[in-house]
């Protein structure tokens, strides 16, 4: 009875895919370089898991972050929500129009688009609510493909938001 009258929706995402850094429009090629130079200085000496994080504002301003990790584990904080917090406490009415992130780690070649997790994806979420307009976001691993969604929602559907408080 309840699967006659349940109704289905689909939600449908898309993602480019670049061959490689060097097929990446000029300016994300410069962005994404930002976020391989950050992710070297990352403090990572437990998961030797290095990530980049690197995000273009509308003022032309490149703001980057790297993972900060912590002996109490849990304490550590990864690359994305280091750089997104730079951004909002040091410009918080900065639009942002574009993050780059790249990740290394000591044990294998990352050849396969590392994606940010949940807990970033919801942070990041709140700031391209709050801005209105949408967040162009590129990753990849260590080298090889990038992929390119369109906005942090393509890439959290069906987020937590402040309508709900
Ligand atoms: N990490 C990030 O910096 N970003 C992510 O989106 C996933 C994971 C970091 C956290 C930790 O320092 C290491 O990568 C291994 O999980």
């Amino acid at each position: 009875m309840d699967q006659l009258l349940m109704k289905k929706v689909e939600i449908t995402t898309s993602i480019s895919v670049y061959d490689s850094i060097d097929e990446l429009p000029k300016e994300v090629f410069t962005l994404m370089n930002k976020a391989i130079e950050a992710k070297k200085k990352a403090y990572a000496p437990y998961s030797k898991f290095s990530v980049g994080a690197a995000f273009y504002l509308e003022s032309g301003e490149i703001i980057t972050g790297n993972n900060q990790e912590n002996a109490a584990y849990p304490s550590g904080m990864c690359a994305e929500r280091v750089a997104i917090w730079k951004v909002s406490s040091e410009y918080p009415e900065a639009k942002i129009k574009i993050l780059a992130i790249t990740a290394s780690s000591s044990s294998q070649v990352l050849k396969e688009p590392v994606a940010p997790c949940g807990a970033c994806r919801q942070t990041l979420s709140e700031y391209e609510l709050k801005q209105n307009s949408n967040v162009e976001v590129y990753f990849m691993g260590e080298e090889g493909k990038v992929i390119k969604t369109n906005s942090i929602s393509d890439l959290l559907p069906i987020a937590f938001d402040k309508s709900f408080l």
